[in-house]
């Protein structure tokens, strides 16, 4: 019987979640909706915001699984990447209640956790190989995924991420941060193919992506095309053409990648996962390879799939994982 008890605090997501045997018994999620007014994350604030909270989550996940942490097996944090001072929250947090509780830390990499977020889904079955697409405001990576303890980066962005992507494109028009769910709302309405914009690398030899050029493209396009603005009628076309044009580079990849390497499997993780046009032209691949999504609550940042990861690290029972009190957080992803 293994139970731990998992933080991540990389971003703005303050979570504490209890892993029970690999089963999911509590997720609480504090999202910290009040950057949206400065357009984009404050990470001073995403500090403090996350140290206002996680005490409490912490206490409410125990109260709502009816354990006392005398009863915790193992600590999981959040260790890279992430903004430093938010990722320095959750860990000192957590080291703290180790010395307090006498209870092993897991320290765990918050894209590793994304890629096998797929697995607290229960309609999706564990098979490995597969191809594993990260597609977040900070990250648009592509993994050969051999098994928990075994990966492949095989492509990154080469500058922006696709969030990023939709966010800095939203924010040019006047968009909320973050704008990703209000352009795919408004794009349902649109026709994908009104305006066209360009897709850099999608026809490359490789896995990598670039959204730089495509936010410079559509920064011009709004001053010589469009200088007093879209008109209304126009905004869902353009919208969806935007999308298409970040959906499609990350399609095409995606499904490279799994008949290049052999995969029966697309699984998507991250806060883009959740774009409807980028599951529907995924799902609609005519190549029978199945594509796993995570549910919401798992694809947004959360601490169920950093205790999960856990949980499975525990069971391979490598005692490298545990690192001691001395552990440092890191902003970059330090493994690649
Ligand atoms: O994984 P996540 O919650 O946080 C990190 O970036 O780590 O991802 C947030 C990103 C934002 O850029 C947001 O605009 C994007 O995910 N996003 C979406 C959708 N939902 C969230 N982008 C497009 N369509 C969506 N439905
Ligand atoms: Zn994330």
């Amino acid at each position: 019987m293994t139970t731990i008890l998992a933080i991540e605090s990389s971003c703005d997501e303050t979570s504490v979640s209890i892993i029970s045997n690999g089963k999911e018994l509590v997720n609480l999620i504090a999202s910290q909706f009040f950057h949206s007014k400065y357009g984009g994350v404050i990470p001073e604030l995403a500090s403090r915001a996350h140290l206002l909270k996680i005490q409490e989550l912490t206490n409410q996940a125990l109260q709502k699984a009816n354990l006392t942490m005398n009863e915790i097996t193992a600590i999981a944090v959040t260790k890279e990447p992430g903004l430093v001072g938010a990722l320095v929250v959750g860990s000192s947090f957590a080291k703290g209640i180790s010395v307090q509780y006498d209870i092993p830390i897991i320290p765990i990499n918050h894209i590793e956790g994304h890629l096998y977020s797929i697995f607290l889904e229960e309609d999706n079955k564990e098979v490995f190989p597969y191809i594993g697409l990260v597609v977040s405001g900070g990250h648009t990576s592509l993994f050969y995924v051999e098994s928990y303890s075994s990966y492949k980066l095989i492509g990154n962005t080469i500058d922006d991420a696709a969030g990023e992507a939709f966010d800095k494109i939203g924010k040019l028009i006047g968009m909320e941060y973050p704008a990703g769910p209000l352009i795919d709302i408004a794009a349902k309405e649109g026709n994908n193919n009104a305006f066209n914009f360009p897709r850099p690398l999608i026809n490359e030899k490789n896995y990598n992506f670039s959204f730089s050029g495509l936010k410079t493209s559509v920064r011009y396009f709004l001053q010589k095309e469009r200088p007093n603005g879209l008109a209304e009628e126009e905004l869902s076309d353009f919208l969806a053409s935007i999308q298409e044009a970040i959906c499609e580079p990350l399609v095409k990849k995606s499904i490279l990648a799994a008949r290049e390497y052999n995969c029966k499997v697309i699984a998507v993780s991250g806060g883009v996962s959740a774009n409807s046009r980028l599951q529907h032209l995924l799902k609609d691949n005519k190549k029978n390879i199945d594509v796993y999504f995570p549910s919401t609550k798992h694809s947004i940042d959360n601490a169920a799939m950093i205790g999960f990861l856990a949980d499975k690290k525990l069971k391979s029972n490598d005692r490298k994982l545990f690192l001691d009190l001395q552990f440092t957080v890191s902003s970059r992803f330090i493994n690649w």
